[in-house]
């Protein structure tokens, strides 16, 4: 049990300059920008320039989230980077990113791998850290370069990822029931052969056969994605709304993992919500994977749709599969 409430200091988000459109994608495999906007809602996704990786994405997200925040990099003691997609094997992208910051040498820096639950994942997990008082500051970053992993010849899956990155810092806050309220946490291991990269690691290393085979790109089943995703994001929001005595209409905004909009309208639906209640901006990204939900939340605060004492729900579900709800309270 965290001893302090836990609160989010400051938020940044960072996405690549190049904008590739369904039009662009439409010209690259066979399909068009009708089927890809009615199927999935994309209109287009930022692209990684060549000579960026994953922790450039982040630095960028980190230093506005820090400014937001009004702190320093000397402030931090804590680096959690969300990702499935670091600059290396190894070391951790964690590790870069802290050397680009200037974050102090005795702050404890790992990435964890969650895939597109990540974000939340990290935020519990830094939060749990903070509220210990075992550290002060900390920086918690979703961050992919998914464009690196996409096969551009598969059509069932290359419209779907977009790259970004998305930040927050959490310190602690002596008003109680403020900030992070509670998690629920969890993963289907069962199902990890539904999205996943099957070459690269140490079940299939890297070889002239996997190359060919494109094994080092993502693959899908799309359609049972799409149906545990709508099944595991309603329990995740169903769950963690009764273990606090909420209804889902005391909620002020929802910010879901944003992979589909159908998936997004078919959880408003089965919770009963207004699908305006729930944050979209995966027509301007894509499914940009950890960084997806921190990006919704920074720009959610920007444009105003979250005031202070309003109640947040996070929700996703990624590879793994992994799924996580989290409520904040501002
Ligand atoms: O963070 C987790 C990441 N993953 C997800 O969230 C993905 C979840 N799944 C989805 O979002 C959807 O399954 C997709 C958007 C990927 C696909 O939509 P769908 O409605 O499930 O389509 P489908 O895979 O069942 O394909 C329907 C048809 C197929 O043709 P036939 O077999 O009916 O003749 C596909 O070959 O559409 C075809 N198709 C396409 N056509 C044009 C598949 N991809 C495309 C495409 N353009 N890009």
């Amino acid at each position: 049990m965290a001893t302090r409430s836990t609160v989010i200091l400051g938020t940044g988000s960072y996405a690549p300059e190049h904008v590739l459109t369904n039009d662009h994608i439409s010209k690259m495999v066979e399909t068009s920008d009708e089927w890809i906007r009615s199927r999935s809602g994309i209109r287009e996704r930022r692209i990684a320039a060549p000579n960026e990786a994953t922790s450039d994405l982040a630095v960028q997200a980190g230093r506005r989230a820090l400014a937001d925040a009004r702190l320093s990099a000397a402030d931090i003691d804590l680096l959690v980077v969300a990702t499935m997609t670091p600059d290396h094997p190894m070391p951790s992208a964690a590790c870069v990113i802290q050397h680009k910051l200037g974050l102090p040498t005795t702050a404890a820096c790992f990435d964890l791998n969650a895939a597109c639950s990540g974000f939340i994942y990290a935020l519990d997990t830094a939060c749990a850290l903070v509220g210990s008082g075992r550290y002060h500051k900390a920086l918690v970053i979703g961050a992919e370069k998914l464009s690196s992993f996409v096969d551009w010849s598969d059509r069932g899956t290359c419209m779907l990822f977009g790259d970004g990155a998305g930040a927050a810092v959490i310190g602690t806050s002596k008003t109680p029931g403020v900030g992070l309220l509670g998690t629920r946490l969890g993963a289907l291991g069962e199902d990890t052969h539904l999205l996943y990269v099957p070459a690269g690691g140490s079940r299939m290393p890297t070889s002239a056969k996997t190359f060919a085979n494109g094994d080092h790109f993502v693959k899908m089943k799309g359609k049972e994605v799409f149906k545990l995703a709508v099944r595991v994001m309603e329990e995740a929001a169903r769950d963690i709304l009764e273990q606090h005595g909420l209804s889902a209409n005391q909620i002020g905004l929802v910010i879901p993992h944003q992979a589909n909009l159908r998936i997004i309208e078919a959880i408003a639906q089965y919770l009963e919500l207004p699908v305006e209640r729930f944050f979209v901006n995966l027509d301007r990204y894509g499914n940009t994977s950890a960084a997806s939900i921190p990006i919704a939340m920074d720009e959610a605060l920007r444009l105003g749709r979250i005031k202070p004492g309003d109640i947040t729900l996070l929700v996703a579900f990624g590879a793994g599969l992994t799924y996580g709800s989290a409520l904040i309270r501002w």
